[in-house]
């Protein structure tokens, strides 16, 4: 199948979709995540506004893949909804939907968005325009993977879906996403310890049973609700945008591009996906 890999980011989808789909086209208008994603794919990337994207330039593909902005169905971005101007891509693309008629579809929001009035709003369209759809509820460690990402997944095609298969176990224990020789760098201040010592999240590094919290773009930035902290015999660290980014399940072959500032490549990562929950959401839509 030819895919559109809408609000495209650093190319999560498209890393989840492999050899399994072509991607024909992917949307972004951040120049930051544009930079990573040309430093790993070929295909065509167009920084457009989708708030105002037209009929043609969405036209000629089997899928639509759509990550759109979280913020509006955060509590953290005052659960504004429909009533947030960060919706306007995705009401422009469901306006187009009905008349571009792709066979299929699919979408990646916070869990959060499951109550929300876009998602009603996303439904009436899909019934109307005469899509099957199905909606996950889905966190990678579901899958075996150490790391919480839940998400809400919806599915949607013009013919009947297959069911989803059985969740694959396709994680390891923590130690194994973990660099070998950690960038010293990465290891925080006794004072940042001292000072958040009842709410930093830490890990141990070589628990099997380690389980780490969500990354958000905040990670770095933001000492607490931003992802967890592991501890090796060298102290308390922060993870790698590369080790976060294999957390995610992105290949190895996956790079960030030379000079990348780290702040900026753990905002990158943290906005992105969970490839193997991504690849679980999609199955019944790509070739066996
Ligand atoms: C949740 S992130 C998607 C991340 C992506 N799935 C990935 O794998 O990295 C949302 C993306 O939508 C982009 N975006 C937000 N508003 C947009 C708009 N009006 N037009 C195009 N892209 C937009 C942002 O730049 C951001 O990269």
């Amino acid at each position: 199948m030819r895919w559109l890999e809408l609000f495209s980011g650093i190319g999560g989808a498209a890393a989840a979709l492999g050899a399994r789909g072509e991607v024909v086209r992917a949307v972004d208008q951040s120049p930051y995540a544009g930079r990573v994603y040309r430093h790993n794919y070929d295909h065509p990337l167009e920084s457009w506004n989708l708030a105002g994207v037209r009929k043609q330039q969405v036209a000629g593909a089997d899928g639509w893949w759509m990550s759109p902005p979280c913020q509006p169905f955060t509590v953290r971005g005052n659960q504004r909804d429909l009533d947030d101007p960060r919706c306007r891509p995705l009401l422009r693309l469901l306006t187009l939907l009905p008349e571009v008629a792709p066979r299929a579809l699919a979408l990646e929001n916070v869990a959060t968005f499951r109550t929300s009035r876009a998602r009603r709003h996303l439904l009436e369209v899909l019934d109307a325009a005469g899509y099957h759809h199905r909606e996950l509820d889905l966190c990678p460690t579901a899958l075996g993977v150490p790391n919480r990402r839940r998400r809400y997944y919806l599915v949607a095609s013009r013919e009947p879906l297959p069911p989803h298969p059985e969740p694959e176990q396709v994680g390891r224990p923590l130690s194994a996403y973990l660099d070998a020789e950690p960038d010293p760098s990465l290891y925080v201040e006794e004072r940042l310890r001292q000072r958040y010592r009842h709410a930093l999240p830490v890990v141990d590094a070589d628990d099997p049973t380690a389980v780490t919290y969500c990354y958000t773009s905040a990670y770095g930035r933001s000492p607490v609700h931003a992802g967890s902290y592991v501890r090796d015999a060298q102290g308390v660290r922060r993870l790698s945008p590369r080790e976060i980014l294999r957390l995610l399940h992105f290949p190895e072959t996956y790079a960030l591009p030379p000079g990348l500032e780290r702040a900026r490549a753990w905002s990158l990562v943290g906005n992105s996906v969970s490839v193997a929950a991504v690849r679980h959401v999609l199955a019944p839509l790509l070739p066996r």
